[in-house]
């Protein structure tokens, strides 16, 4: 089993770039997974106290169980991953989703290369490294669309935790990274040198890993 690990900062493209390799790959030999599906919980605070969560930093995910579950799928079993709703800031309470062992597990999100721990799961660690103004004009097109919020929160949420977060921790993750994808989604090259270096690994070419 490969693991990839895909880190950036928010609005990068790192659910972009792992959907394209997946893309390339076929969904049937890889497994994805995202660390915002593993956002603590909490559904049992109220909305303005929810809304009021730094969500940017690394102790907001559940990353212990998060690497529960890359142990899990390394032994050969199955996990079952939590489902996040942005809309609520809360986990769903009747969904989850599947994890099933895999030849390829791709991991996803803003922490992946922060947290030593869950590093040290990653057998090829890339950074999708997009400038911050493409990146906000990006997330306050997304948010608004896909994740429910006004101009006025991602205003505010991005001064106040989203920019300060990615300075003290994500931007410093990319000194761990085997590689960096400029630009994120439409880099097609970069996004083809991770699906055929990956598509060696299928063939049974594990050369590149050797001394
Ligand atoms: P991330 O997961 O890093 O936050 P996404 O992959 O969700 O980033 O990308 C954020 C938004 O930007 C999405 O709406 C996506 O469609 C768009 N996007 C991603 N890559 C590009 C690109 N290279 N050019 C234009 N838009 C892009
Ligand atoms: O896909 P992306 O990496 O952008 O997702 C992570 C972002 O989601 C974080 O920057 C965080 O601010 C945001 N988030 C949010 N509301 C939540 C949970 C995460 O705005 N409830
Ligand atoms: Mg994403």
């Amino acid at each position: 089993m490969l693991i990839i690990g895909i880190a950036g900062g928010t609005g990068s493209g790192k659910s972009t770039v792992a959907r394209s390799v997946i893309h390339r790959l076929g969904s049937d030999k890889v497994t994805f997974i995202s660390q915002d599906n593993y956002y603590k919980d909490h559904s049992y605070l109220s909305m303005s106290e929810r809304e009021a969560i730094n969500y940017d930093h690394p102790f907001a995910f559940d990353n212990e169980l998060l690497i529960q579950h890359l142990l899990l799928l390394k032994e050969g079993q199955p996990a079952h991953a939590p489902v996040y709703d942005f809309t609520v800031h809360a986990r769903s309470t009747v969904e989850s989703v599947e994890l099933k062992p895999n030849h390829i597990i791709i991991l996803e999100g803003l922490h992946v290369l922060s947290d030593e721990k869950l590093r040290e799961q990653l057998d090829i660690k890339v950074f999708v490294d997009t400038d911050p103004d493409v990146r906000i004009l990006r997330r306050v097109l997304r948010d608004i669309e896909e994740r429910g919020r006004t101009i006025q929160s991602i205003h505010q949420q991005y001064l106040a935790t989203v920019k300060p977060m990615h300075e003290a921790f994500i931007e410093p993750s990319k000194k761990y990274a085997d590689l960096i994808i400029p630009e994120g989604g439409e880099n097609e090259v970069g996004i083809q040198l991770l699906a055929v270096l990956t598509e060696k690994y299928l063939t049974g070419d594990r050369t590149w890993g050797e001394a």
